[in-house]
This record gives C-alpha cells, sequence and structure tokens, in this order.
C-alpha cells in the first residue's frame, strides 16, 4: 500500500520521488481543453459566484502558508483579483475586515492544524465563505469549509511537507486559471497554461535527476551553519520554503529574502561562509537576478543557481539546472532541487529526517 517505505530508505525520499504521479492526480479530471479552463467542481460555486469573488485571502501554517504566497501571486496575475495570503495565526488575532464578497482559501496538508481551523471557525461566525485546499479527506478543515479542493498528493508520512507543498502549488494554479478564465484571461494564454500543466509531471521527473549534483552539493557545503535563499516575486514563496526545508530536516540555519532587499542589510552576512543558493527563473526578472548575483558573488560569497535559464558562464559557482514549462509554472519546478538539497543535507549530516526535532507533523494545539 502506499504507507509503504519500498526501496526508499526513508519517506521524504519516497515523498520527493513519487511527486510526478501526486501530480497527475491533482490535475486529473480538472483540465477543461475544449474551453481552455480548469473546472474545480469541488468548490461547489456557481458561477455567479465566481464572477462576484473581489479578492482572494488565503490563510495557512509552515509549507502551507509559502504555498499560498505563490498561490496569490497567481491569483493577481491571471485573473486580476487582489489576493494574498497570511498565517492563520496572525489572521485570526488581528481583527481582520471580513468580506464577504472575498473567497477564503484555508490551506492545509492535514486538515487538522488548530491555527487555521480557528481562523476558519472566526470567519465562518462572521458571514464569509471559505473554501479548503486540503489533503486529508474526511480531516476537520475539510469538513468545516463550504467546499474545496483536494489536493490528492495521497498520504504524506515525513514532517517536511514535499509532495503535498507541490500540489498546493499547483491547486492554486488551477484556481487561477479558472477565475482568470471567468474575466480576463484569454483563450490562448488558458490554452498555454494548459498545455503546461500537462507537461508539468514530466518536468518534476527531469528535475528529480539534478539529485546526484544536489548530493555532491550537500557534500560540499554539509559544514555551513548558515545559508541565504534569495528569489524574486514567484521565487520569492520557493527561496522560503527552500530554506524552511533546509531547517526543518538538516537544522541547518538558512535565512531566505528577497533578492532585491539584501542590500538592506543582510549582504553585510555575506562572505566565503555564507553560501546562496538562488532561485533564478527563466522570467523578466532574469537580468536583475543575475545582478543580484554579481553583488553575491563580488563579496565573496558562493552562489548556487537553481534555475532553467540559460545562464552566462561566471554568473554563479554552480548551476543547478531543470527545465522550462510555463513562465508561472516554473517557480514549481525549481522548488524540486530545494526539496533534494534539504534531505541531502539532512542524510550528509545523519539527521533522521522523518521526524525532525521539536517538530509535529500537524499542530494540533495553540
Ligand atoms: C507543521 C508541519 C509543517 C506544515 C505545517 C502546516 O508545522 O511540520 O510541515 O507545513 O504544520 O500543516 P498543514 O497540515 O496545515 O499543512
Amino acid at each position: 500500500g502506499s504507507y509503504e517505505l519500498g526501496d526508499h530508505p526513508d519517506f521524504m525520499h519516497k515523498e520527493i520521488r513519487e511527486q510526478p504521479a501526486a501530480i497527475a492526480r491533482v490535475l486529473a479530471g480538472r483540465l477543461d481543453e475544449r474551453a481552455a479552463t480548469t473546472r474545480l467542481d469541488g468548490l461547489g460555486l456557481e458561477p455567479r459566484h465566481w464572477q462576484r469573488v473581489r479578492r482572494v485571502t488565503f490563510l495557512g501554517c509552515g509549507s502551507a502558508y509559502y504555498a499560498a504566497e505563490y498561490g496569490a501571486q497567481l491569483v493577481e496575475d491571471l485573473a486580476r483579483i487582489p489576493a494574498r495570503a497570511e498565517p492563520s495565526s496572525e489572521y485570526r488575532y488581528r481583527n481582520a475586515v471580513v468580506d464577504p464578497d472575498a473567497l477564503y482559501v484555508a490551506v492545509s496538508q492535514s486538515g487538522e492544524t488548530l491555527d487555521t481551523l480557528a481562523a476558519i471557525r472566526e470567519l465562518k461566525r462572521r458571514g464569509a465563505p471559505v473554501v479548503g485546499a486540503v489533503n486529508v479527506v474526511g480531516s476537520s478543515i475539510a469538513n468545516e469549509c463550504d467546499g474545496g479542493i483536494f489536493l490528492h498528493a495521497g498520504p504524506e508520512q515525513s514532517v517536511a511537507a514535499t509532495k503535498s507543498f507541490t500540489n498546493m502549488g499547483l491547486a492554486f494554479a488551477l484556481l487561477a486559471v479558472q477565475l482568470g478564465r471567468l474575466r480576463d484571461l484569454s483563450l490562448a494564454q488558458g490554452a498555454r497554461l494548459l498545455s503546461g500543466l500537462r507537461r508539468f509531471p514530466d518536468e518534476v521527473e527531469a528535475a528529480l535527476k539534478t539529485d546526484d549534483q544536489i548530493t555532491e552539493l550537500a557534500a560540499r557545503f554539509r559544514d555551513c551553519s548558515h545559508m541565504f535563499f534569495v528569489g524574486r516575486v514567484r521565487g520569492w514563496p520557493i527561496a522560503r520554503e527552500g530554506a524552511q526545508k533546509l531547517k526543518e530536516v538538516s537544522y541547518v540555519h538558512a535565512e531566505a529574502y528577497p533578492a532585491a532587499e539584501l542590500k538592506h542589510g543582510p549582504l553585510a552576512l555575506v562572505t566565503p561562509a555564507m553560501p546562496t543558493i538562488a532561485v533564478v527563473p527563466d522570467d523578466e526578472l532574469l537580468p536583475k537576478n543575475l545582478a543580484t548575483l554579481t553583488e553575491i558573488r563580488s563579496r565573496g560569497g558562493p552562489v548556487v543557481a537553481v534555475t532553467n535559464a540559460d545562464l552566462p558562464p561566471d554568473a554563479a559557482d554552480e548551476v543547478v539546472r531543470v527545465g522550462r514549462c510555463e513562465p508561472e509554472l516554473d517557480p514549481l519546478v525549481l522548488s524540486v532541487p530545494l526539496q533534494l538539497f534539504a534531505y541531502r543535507m539532512a542524510r550528509a549530516l545523519g539527521r533522521e529526517v522523518d521526524r525532525p526535532r521539536n517538530l509535529a507533523k500537524s499542530v494540533t494545539v495553540e
């Protein structure tokens, strides 16, 4: 059954590896080729309601919150609806203005995270519609939401989220396309994104082949005590998740920063002992990202670029290369080598990867 390890040394390895199949499941039956749109029937929203949505607010914790940051950007970008993501724990305590014409999306792998559940209850008490983006069917969050998008990642055993993070990102791409196609997203753009979604499992399969290179990198960096993760715009939540993963499973201190903000403080920390992992998608921000890499390298900081672009020689000390899908989706592919990096660092340091100290898979207390 799916709870078995099979040939894998641990669940984190298994769950990273099984992503292509998990991705195929979150997409299955949700791509409407004829209308060049997506259909999330489980949301239970009438077309009328879809058109009325004035803003989208995503709420989650940990990796679910970082995935939500990526999702909020996709919704703004593709549907032109103001969207944001917030940690559920913050939301429930700050007496936010609740808008009945907003769509609230509660994001959770387990469906049991107490902070998220409490935020949902507060929203519902104030009359707002809340849908879920949840992996575990029959969980408390799935049951309490008005409808939702099941992530279909399959059981996730390792404390560190991997396949559930990727499937959250894809669920939000589906949501953004559906909302977008009811507004200004053209047929051609819808078709382009659908074709990217169809190719996505293969792109992730290919990205998994960076594992040997990543294993060597981990051997080289295993004695580092600190690392930076940088990214811009859609690459930024991916950098945050990459740093989080490294902290969780390897206990190496990692700090994620929006690339352009480095110069406003943290650049002071750059030395040969402080490597940077840079998320560098092949998008309109490539020249800006290259400038950041130069900035870091000229201060002696080693740089690993995780990219799907053709970088000029000397842009980075090491380039981890994956394939291209579509610009909106590419950052999620770049997240795969970052998962592998956290995993290989943890293994190189002899950590118990599936059960990191002090952490729980799902936090059902405050
Ligand atoms: C815990 C886990 C994290 C996870 C977070 C949210 O802190 O250790 O990996 O991202 O909870 O969990 P959820 O089940 O709500 O996605």
